[in-house]
């Protein structure tokens, strides 16, 4: 008999995309409900790629928080072609960047800035390598001639092996790793030390069948896009197996319904308004609730040389609905994963 109740340390998402203004407003709460810290995707338009940009976007997010959370945003720079190393080194620092995340440009949403050619900031991977500051990787090639579905399998090869290769003490994580072959270039490295990678809960949840069950669903839409069931079996196999370089990272990522619901629809599962119920579930599914709190409040604190939670949060095994539509101030709504479906878990809060 498995309990009806986990209480296990406050977990951290170390993937989030809380975006900003108003859709900041609306999403920022479900994430500081559940989270002590995040890593806050940079990805805004313009990007955040300097210091002085990370300090004034941690203090929009700061300003959004609904008095009586706590939460801490841990802040990224966006690589660009021009990333200025001093700049990133004094912003690392100074405790203003936690990491910065490499897009290969055009891989995905607002990615257009995003470095064009891993060469060119050789400079910026030595200084980063030098200083400890890890790297965040959209692990996709953009090879237009490699098939969707492969472009993660193919990055690893391409790019990430000779990375690791050229800087033997460069900190990685691959983000929201969706491929058996992802999580075996991580276990290959993960002797090393310096190889994390975080794991969404929708890619835990679904296939890319799941997509077009019955028609075309925008919402399961989300760059790395979800492969077949074999990998998403590994990857429950992963996050579930309590090996430290696995961890959470939800990915949430809101796009407006109208955005998602279109003839050319935004990549992005917004996952946040039930994160860990989500996570409770497939770990449940592959027996191993016990193995939640390693993967969501242990392994990440670990790689990122930071403390786990002394805080504590409870989930109850209790159906529960995935909200509806969740609105914004403009008229226009988010769609939450898994919107009015029942849960098989609740998050009851901290305890
Ligand atoms: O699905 C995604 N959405 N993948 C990403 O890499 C970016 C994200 C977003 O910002 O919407
Ligand atoms: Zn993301």
């Amino acid at each position: 008999m498995s309990a009806d109740r986990i209480i296990l340390r406050r977990p951290d998402d170390w993937h989030v995309h809380v975006r900003d203004g108003d859709m900041m407003k609306v999403v920022l709460p479900y994430t500081a409900a559940q989270f002590g810290r995040g890593i806050i995707m940079p990805n805004l338009k313009p990007p955040v790629a300097t210091a002085a940009d990370a300090r004034a976007y941690r203090d929009r997010i700061l300003a959004a928080l609904p008095a009586g959370m706590s939460f801490t945003p841990l802040m990224t720079a966006y690589l660009t072609d021009g990333t200025d190393p001093h700049d990133l080194a004094q912003g690392f620092r100074d405790g203003v960047f936690t990491a910065a995340k490499l897009y290969p440009a055009n891989a995905t949403t607002n990615s257009a800035h995003g470095v064009t050619d891993i060469a060119r900031i050789e400079p910026v991977l030595e200084r980063m390598a030098e200083i400890g500051m890890p790297i965040l990787i959209h692990g996709e090639v953009t090879d237009p001639a490699i098939d969707i579905f492969d472009r993660e399998a193919v990055f690893l090869d391409r790019v990430l092996a000779p990375l690791l290769e050229r800087h033997k003490t460069l900190r990685v994580v691959l983000e929201h790793c969706t491929t058996a072959d992802s999580v075996a270039f991580v276990r290959a490295h993960a002797a090393s030390g310096r190889i994390g990678a975080t794991i969404t809960a929708h890619h835990l949840l679904i296939n890319r069948s799941d997509i077009f069950a019955g028609g075309i669903r925008p919402h399961l839409y989300c760059l790395p896009i979800a492969k077949r069931e074999a990998h998403r079996e590994a990857l429950v196999e992963a996050a579930t197996s309590g090996e430290g370089p696995f961890f959470l990272g939800t990915d949430t990522a809101p796009h407006a319904l109208t955005a998602k619901e279109s003839a050319c629809g935004c990549a992005g599962c917004f996952t946040a308004a039930t994160a860990l119920e989500l996570y409770a579930e497939a770990f449940d599914k592959a027996g191993a609730i016990d193995r939640l709190e390693a993967f969501a409040s242990l392994n990440g604190p670990r790689f990122y040389g930071l403390p786990p939670s002394e805080e504590r949060v409870a989930l109850d095994r209790t159906p529960t609905k995935a909200p509806d539509l969740v609105l914004l101030p403009d008229g226009d709504g988010i769609l939450p994963f898994r919107s009015g479906e029942t849960l098989n878990w609740r998050f009851v809060g901290v305890v």
